[in-house]
């Protein structure tokens, strides 16, 4: 597999996941252009809204340390099933990083790339701001 190095570093975030009342364990780790990889995990609150997915710390991370072109992001959690991104995340990542790939990896085996694009068609973008 093309992202092999990516998926283990999404597998390491998953260690680091603060997630005491789901116990769902999620990691990520993000590619830039320039070869850097941003990991991230779940980080849950007692207010569960202020809750913050793993992808979406990982690309908070990235853009906060200067990096704005991106390739790729690893999502992993504990389930032998791929687990698909969450809507919030879909939409950050599009505005962030439209043309990424999106590999999904189980605990097991099962592995799958996909584009962005795919995952979330018709998205709502900047350039719909009528005052932009
Ligand atoms: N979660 C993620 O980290 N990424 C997703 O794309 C889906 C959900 C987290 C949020 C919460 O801590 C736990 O998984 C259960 O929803």
């Amino acid at each position: 597999m093309k992202y092999q190095k990516l998926i283990e570093a999404s597998k390491r975030a998953k260690k680091y996941s603060y997630s005491p009342h789901s116990n769902f364990r999620v990691g990520a780790a993000l590619l830039s252009k320039t070869g850097k990889i941003f990991t991230g995990c779940n980080i849950e609150n007692s207010s569960y809204s202020l809750t913050i997915c793993a992808e979406r710390t990982a690309i908070f991370k990235a853009i906060s340390e200067g990096q704005r072109k991106f390739r790729a992001i690893a999502i992993s959690t504990d389930l032998k099933e791929i687990i698909p991104p969450c809507g919030a995340c879909r939409q950050v990542l599009m505005d962030l990083a439209p043309e990424i790939d999106v590999i999904l990896s189980g605990s097991g085996k099962k592995q799958i790339i996909i584009k962005l694009s795919e995952l979330l068609p018709m998205p709502f973008d900047s350039s719909m701001l009528t005052n932009h």
